[in-house]
């Protein structure tokens, strides 16, 4: 399905990810391009910008999020890595695409209504706080993805709508010109990819605060694990482990026998929850360990991380070119 396709995923920078990110965006997009006959990954900067002013805490989140891909094994080599501020070209066919795109897209994108709703339910103007940016993020995601004469775009559940108008809008351009201009995306969202429980048993989310943060110390990361909710059953009382947080997070991380000797241990009354948060804990330890270094080492130099952001840029800046080219030539005739 993958082979042969150009598969492009954008990641906004929005806080450094957390062990629910990592296992069910961060490694299986990696995992996905190298099946692709071309993968793009870029940091959706410009998306960033509508909630986020501050230019400090941007840059550090911007930072943050390139490190991790890198860390977690995306290699630049193979996947065209850039930042989408560094491809201006993207903005010019933005704007083309906003002369196809009809105003009520926008009204009904979830985005968009989600924020309405909110304001609804505090009592506020429907309107109050949102910007242009938001209310048109669909195009420019749209932009993002048609620039690179996509086919694939792996997404959670929550951006399906997005790749769907993107698709609509290179099918009505292709359609008023006659001919294919632009190549209509699909989405991939993959639904074997468990939701990772957070801290209180709810979806592992920066706006619950339940994370396990990624690439932390061990300290810190012992502080999060033995933060997991439990209740107050003596070590030797049989639980259930299908009722244990623990072992729900510790499923979607550790190898099936690991999983299997601690199910085990929590029927027989042979494991409690300090065990079972110290199993976890060194079955996080053990997966990130060697990444975490990869990650503080690309921290501390990040000027080998701007120059491969600048050899992605390039790279993505050659296709883009060719794109817009197209779409002007069509537009204006030349
Ligand atoms: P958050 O909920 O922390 O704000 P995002 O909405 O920014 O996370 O999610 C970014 C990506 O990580 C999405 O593709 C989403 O599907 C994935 N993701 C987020 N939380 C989880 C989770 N608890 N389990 C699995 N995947 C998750
Ligand atoms: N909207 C995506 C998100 O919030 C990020 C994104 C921006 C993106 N442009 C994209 C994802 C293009 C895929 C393709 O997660």
């Amino acid at each position: 399905m993958i082979e042969g396709k150009t598969v492009l995923t954008g990641v906004k920078p929005t806080g450094k990810p957390h062990l629910g990110n990592y296992l069910g965006a961060i490694k299986p997009t990696i995992e996905m391009g190298k099946a692709a006959k071309r993968h793009i990954m870029f940091i959706a900067d410009y998306h960033a910008i509508n909630a986020q002013k501050d230019a400090e805490i941007l840059n550090k989140e911007i930072k943050e999020i390139a490190c991790v891909y890198l860390a977690a094994g995306l290699d630049p080599k193979k996947s065209i890595f850039y930042r989408q501020s560094d491809i201006p070209e993207i903005f010019e066919i933005t704007t083309i695409l906003t002369a196809f795109t009809p105003k009520g897209f926008m009204n009904k994108a979830h985005a968009y209504k989600a924020a309405v709703d909110k304001n609804v339910a505090a009592g506020k103007p429907n309107d109050d706080g949102i910007n242009m940016g938001l209310y048109t993020y669909p195009v420019l995601m749209a932009a993002d993805i048609l620039t690179f004469d996509t086919d694939i775009v792996p997404v959670g559940k929550d951006q399906i709508q997005h790749v769907e108008i993107a698709r609509d809008i290179a099918g009505a351009i292709n359609a008023y010109y006659g001919k294919d201009v632009l190549v209509q995306p699909n989405y991939v969202a993959d639904e074997n990819i468990a939701v990772i429980p957070g801290l209180d048993g709810r979806k592992m989310s920066k706006s619950y605060g339940n994370v396990i943060p990624m690439y932390e110390d061990d300290k810190t990361l012992k502080k999060a694990v033995f933060a997991i909710k439990t209740d107050s059953k003596p070590i030797e009382e049989p639980k259930n482990p299908e009722e244990v947080l623990v072992y729900e997070v510790y499923k979607t991380i550790a190898p099936a026998d690991k999983v299997a000797e601690m199910a085990d241990g929590l029927r027989n009354g042979k494991l409690g929850y300090g065990h079972v948060k110290n199993m976890l804990l060194d079955a996080i330890i053990e997966k990130t360990a060697q990444e975490r270094e990869v990650y503080n080492y690309y921290m501390a130099h990040f000027d080998e991380v701007e120059q491969v952001l600048a050899e992605g840029a390039e790279k993505a800046r050659a296709i883009a070119k060719q794109t817009l080219k197209r779409l002007k030539n069509t537009v204006f005739g030349f």
